[in-house]
């Protein structure tokens, strides 16, 4: 079984780990540290990328088998197993069977949009923002997990029971931000974003005293929030790698 042959590999390696370098090929790799290591395996994933566009199907089986070692031994060097790897796989493939299970309901499924305070909704928005931002967007997690979820209000939004949109309000005075907005991919296209938006909005406006609601909103998003009353103001910048424009939307006349 192919798992097999990968997984016999990462005990090999494992075991060369401490091993006199003068023994094995991969002692001596291991030994030279994490950085070459890396260097190692991003030059053999040159040489499998070569290939594949050359198209030579025996030299580009070969050089994958060499970038899957070197994939390896990379992981080694920094203290990670092929294990770790498979578990985040099986975790994603949990994250998208949800999805796929919602995309399924949808066509006559309700949204539903909830406040999040019991513990459990809390963690189905942040599994929502971390396979949006941190696993689909490529938000660093300490950035997207920043420390400040337990100021803020949180929204869970349902399609069909399935947990498939999130959101959270940090109060500022008589402002509100919101943040955070993410509908898991399969889910998008259905009404979920605007229906968890309109609920915030509803939710502030209600409130005494609060005046504006404001956002920071990927550029790509600027016609879902201009659709939902949101102004863009002041210049373009940039966010997690990622280009933002402050929105507003005045929640009362003055
Ligand atoms: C942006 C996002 C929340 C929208 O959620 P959604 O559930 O797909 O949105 P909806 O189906 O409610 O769309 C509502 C309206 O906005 C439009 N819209 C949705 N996403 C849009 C986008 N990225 N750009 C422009 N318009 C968009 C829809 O076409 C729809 O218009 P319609 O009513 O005329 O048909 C979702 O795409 C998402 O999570 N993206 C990844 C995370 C992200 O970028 N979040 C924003 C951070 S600022």
């Amino acid at each position: 079984m192919t798992g097999g042959v990968l997984e016999r590999l990462a005990a090999t390696i494992a075991a060369r780990k401490g091993a006199d370098p003068t023994t094995s090929h991969t002692a001596a790799l291991l030994a030279k540290g994490p950085a070459k290591c890396a260097e190692k395996f991003g030059e053999e994933a040159v040489e499998a990328i070569i290939e594949a566009v050359r198209g030579d199907r025996a030299r580009l089986t070969a050089e994958a088998a060499d970038a899957l070692y070197h994939l390896l031994v990379m992981l080694a060097a920094r203290d990670l197993s092929l294990a770790d790897v498979l578990a985040e796989l099986e975790r994603r493939e949990g994250v998208s069977g949800v999805a796929e299970k919602a995309a399924r309901a949808a066509p006559l499924a309700p949204v539903d949009v909830r406040p999040a305070t019991a513990d459990a909704d809390i963690a189905r928005c942040l599994a929502i923002r971390e396979a949006v931002f941190i696993h689909e967007q490529s938000v660093p997690r300490e950035l997207e997990l920043d420390g400040r979820d337990v100021e803020c209000r949180h929204y869970l939004a349902t399609l069909g029971d399935q947990p498939v949109g999130a959101a959270r309000v940090l109060q500022q005075g008589d402002r509100a931000k919101i943040q955070r907005v993410a509908v898991l991919s399969a889910a998008r296209g259905r009404g979920v974003g605007a229906a968890l938006m309109r609920r915030i909005l509803d939710d502030l406006a209600a409130e005494p005293g609060m005046a504006e609601a404001w956002l920071e909103s990927q550029t790509h998003a600027l016609a879902f929030y201009e659709a939902l009353g949101f102004v863009a103001e002041g210049e373009e910048f940039l966010d997690a790698g990622i280009p933002h424009q402050a929105m507003r939307k005045r929640l009362r006349d003055a």
